[in-house]
């Protein structure tokens, strides 16, 4: 993972490394597209290889089945063998919809990613998980394929929408609490300039995120116990984003898994409820929403009740404890909805 402002100039070493040979598939989706996936397509066309682009439909409610189907045949047509590689330029989506057809086509395909949001420079692109959602709730289906590299190019940043730059703060607050106090404390102390897209506050958050989740995966990449702490916020958050119908960002939805992973850890007794102060000021500081009341539901807790973290009745939640720390609790989705009631 390399980041820096202007290193997309990298692209094609990285790529001639990470595959010399094969055919190159470029994913985008219909906004990243011009933006910046076409002037990448035209450098890796230079090199004389069989390059082709893949362009999908915007958006969380295209991570399905249909598009991966897409990048699929777009590949076998262009003749692709196990040499070949598909390189995801885009957000969370398009990042995730690749990377999980790259490990499903042929067994397993090189797979590279030059994010494009905050979310995905600083969280989604490094780590390896892959997947798309199902109506029963978000990335049911999905796998472990890590990328051979990850450009974080920080100039992409000048063209992502505000409401998309804060639903990236979101994700970074979750980082930032395993990271510890000194992180926690950079984003109260930056939030104005974060919200205001400052290049070295920025460059800053995505170095943290990415060197966080990269000490969790290191230790754990398959999720079978340490690197489960990354889901902090994210129980009742994907239950929240299910029931929008995949139309609040997954950062927005992650600020209110915060907010009712942290109101739980109080009621445990896990947490002391200046901490709960403490990430409710810091999200509001960020624009994020915390009105968590406002979006609960039963319809969320029967979303909650799918989470691919589920063991029979009883789930693992991410119970948060102190700056740097959580633990992981089994709770029952009858006592996980008793203790986030308003
Ligand atoms: N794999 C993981 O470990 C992991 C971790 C966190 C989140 N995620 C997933 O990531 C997804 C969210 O990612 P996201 O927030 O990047 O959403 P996204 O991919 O939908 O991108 C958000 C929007 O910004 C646009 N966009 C992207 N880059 C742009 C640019 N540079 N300029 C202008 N517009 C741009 C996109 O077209 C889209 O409309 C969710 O599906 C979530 O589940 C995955
Ligand atoms: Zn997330």
């Amino acid at each position: 993972v390399e980041i820096g402002s202007g290193i997309r100039d990298r692209l094609v070493a990285r790529t001639l490394d990470a595959a010399p040979a094969g055919a190159l598939i470029v994913v985008s989706d219909d906004t990243v597209c011009n933006l910046w996936a076409e002037e990448a397509f035209e450098w890796l066309n230079e090199q004389g290889r069989k390059v082709v682009a893949v362009r999908l439909p915007t958006g969380e409610g295209h991570k399905d089945l249909r598009t991966v189907e897409r990048v699929w045949d777009a590949a076998l047509d262009a003749g692709v063998d196990r040499q070949g590689l598909i390189l995801a330029i885009g957000g969370g989506v398009v990042g995730d919809t690749a990377g999980f057809a790259a490990s499903t086509l042929l067994r397993g395909v090189h797979f590279a990613q030059l994010p494009s949001t905050l979310l995905a420079m600083l969280d989604s692109s490094v780590g390896g998980k892959t997947g798309i959602n199902r109506t029963h709730g978000k990335n049911l289906v999905g796998s472990f394929h890590q990328p051979r590299f990850v450009l974080c190019d920080l100039d992409l940043l000048s063209t992502l929408p505000e409401p998309e730059r804060r639903s990236g703060l979101g994700e970074a607050v979750k980082s930032a609490w395993f990271a510890g106090d000194g992180a926690l404390r950079h984003l109260e102390v930056n939030a104005a300039a974060l919200l205001a897209g400052d290049a070295s506050a920025t460059a800053s958050v995505v170095r943290m995120g990415v060197q966080t989740k990269a000490s969790f995966v290191v230790r754990d990449e398959h999720d079978m116990e340490k690197r489960r702490l990354l889901n902090l916020g994210h129980t009742i958050g994907h239950g929240i984003e299910a029931a929008s119908g995949f139309t609040l960002r997954h950062g927005f939805a992650v600020a209110l898994g915060l907010i009712a992973a942290f109101r739980i850890a109080r009621r445990l007794g896990a947490c002391h409820s200046d901490e709960l102060e403490r990430m409710t000021s810091l999200l509001r500081r960020l624009e994020l929403p915390i009105a968590l009341d406002h979006y609960l539901s039963s319809q969320v807790m029967s979303f909650v009740a799918l989470d691919k973290k589920r063991e029979g009745e009883t789930l693992q939640f991410v119970v948060p404890t102190k700056p740097g720390e959580a633990y992981l609790h089994s709770l029952t989705i009858a006592q996980l909805a008793a203790l986030v009631r308003p």
